[in-house]
């Protein structure tokens, strides 16, 4: 197993991919096993994964990505989506889910997903996708750090208009909402900032004990 501190010191966010490597499907596969066996919030995975290979609509996509590179010619494009207003139906789903996956009842289950309801039930339409947000980023997080450990390219992206990703995928009509986005290929040699230092405050700074 490659070591995961060599790994991640490998990993950049790559800016500018050879678009002629493609991911194999065995690896496309593992990145979006990896991204499925996340963790999240109670468990009920707020958030769904688009998968963009129609070049067209990748072009459109770059446009609304500030015209970034990487949209176009990583091998693939995941575009992170949540669901806009999370409600009892969500949660029923994932209860039957869960009954069915442990083979026990589902009326067992009531108290939890009581408890879940009432959590969604205090947060507005916004705070909810926020909080939707944060599990689909725990996801992200999983991917970038698979794909380092497998040697393959990324570049998470926030630098896009949601609004118009969520036109194109004409998700608003599927009560869904973009959210982050991971590009993932393989780099070019010309991409320079492979070459460049990786900037990360030390140790000391950024982790405080309490002994
Ligand atoms: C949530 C998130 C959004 C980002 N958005 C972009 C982006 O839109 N375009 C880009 O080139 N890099 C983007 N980055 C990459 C960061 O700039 C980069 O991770 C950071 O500078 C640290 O460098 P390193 O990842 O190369 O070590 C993003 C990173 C994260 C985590």
């Amino acid at each position: 197993m490659r070591n995961m501190i060599d790994a991640l010191q490998w990993r950049y966010a790559t800016k500018v991919f050879d678009a002629n490597k493609k991911l194999t499907a065995e690896q496309s596969d593992l990145l979006l096993e990896a991204v499925r066996l996340s963790p999240s919030s109670f468990g009920i995975q707020p958030w769904r994964v688009i998968v963009v290979t129609n070049p067209e609509i990748r072009e459109r996509l770059r446009q609304a990505g500030y015209g970034q590179p990487q949209i176009t010619d990583a091998s693939h494009l995941i575009v992170f989506v949540t669901k806009k207003n999370l409600s009892d139906s969500d949660v029923d789903e994932f209860i039957a889910l869960t009954a069915n996956t442990r083979g026990v009842s589902a009326s067992g289950l009531e108290g939890y997903g009581g408890m879940i309801k009432q959590s969604l039930s205090g947060k507005s339409e916004e705070k909810r996708i926020e909080w939707a947000s944060r599990q689909a980023y725990v996801a992200l997080g999983v991917l970038l750090a698979i794909a380092a450990h497998e040697g393959i390219d990324a570049c998470p992206m926030e630098g896009f208009d949601p609004s118009a990703f969520d036109e194109i995928l004409g998700l608003s009509e599927k009560g869904l909402t973009t959210c982050v986005v991971a590009t993932v290929g393989f780099r070019s040699e010309a991409d320079q900032t492979a070459r460049f230092p990786k900037v990360r405050f030390s140790q000391e700074e950024l982790i405080k004990k309490v002994e």
